[in-house]
């Protein structure tokens, strides 16, 4: 694998106390239990995304991961070069997920919502759409990677069924730029996957 300096992520969050954006390194985990509201929110379009769509999901990915590639099972992947799918609120693009389909899966190579729209629902439906679209292709499970960092990511799939495949110990570390989501070094690359029940 080429040297790239990769894999501490810049991005922005929104704080879901104050409702104000909060950098990577900045953010905080904190246990809560179920009193926050299920809020009534504007409906998510989901839709392929269009080549006119591509320099706004360049720059939201950009925006998130501080960069356009990613480093993700052994390669480092421009995100440019894969297709996606967005939702859309309010007729503005809220978020993005690129992918790609392998022999035997979808891979999620990129999945991220804007700040402003975050615990709205868009990365849910925008991951239950990528589901959808790997049946369509004939594949029987997802794979995507994160960083062992990447607390918002390990919660938001694991609660939607994926688990842990495979941690690779210090992946990370020759591509890390710095700290991580709350000052944790990004040191390892932890390999997650969805099996899809077979359709009944
Ligand atoms: C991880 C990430 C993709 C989640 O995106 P998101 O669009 O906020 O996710 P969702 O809104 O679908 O779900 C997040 C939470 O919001 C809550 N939520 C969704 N709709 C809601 C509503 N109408 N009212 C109240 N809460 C709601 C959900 O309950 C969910 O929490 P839960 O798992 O405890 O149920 C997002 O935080 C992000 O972009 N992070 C930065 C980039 C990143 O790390 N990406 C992953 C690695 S590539």
């Amino acid at each position: 694998m080429s040297k790239h300096v990769l894999g501490a992520k810049p991005s922005v969050l929104r704080c879901a106390r104050c409702g104000r954006f909060v950098d990577w390194e900045d953010a905080q985990v904190q246990t809560v239990c179920g009193c926050r509201p299920r809020l009534q929110l504007p409906s998510v379009l989901v839709r392929q995304a269009e080549p006119e769509d591509r320099d706004a999901c360049l720059a939201l990915f950009k925006r998130d991961f501080g960069r356009a590639a990613i480093v993700a099972f052994g390669e480092v992947m421009a995100l440019e070069e894969y297709p996606a799918i967005v939702a859309e609120m309010k007729g503005e693009l809220a978020g993005a997920l690129a992918y790609r389909l392998v022999p035997d899966a979808l891979h999620i190579v990129a999945l991220a919502t804007d700040p402003m729209w975050q615990r709205s629902g868009v990365a849910s439906h925008l991951t239950a759409e990528a589901e959808l679209l790997a049946r369509r292709h004939g594949r029987e499970r997802l794979v995507f990677s994160t960083t062992n960092d990447n607390l918002p990511a390990l919660y938001f799939y694991q609660r939607r069924g994926w688990t842990v495949t495979e941690v690779v110990a210090g992946a990370m570390i020759p591509h890390a730029t710095g700290v991580g989501f709350a000052g944790i070094p990004v040191r390892d690359e932890i390999r997650i996957e969805k099996r899809l029940n077979p359709a009944s």
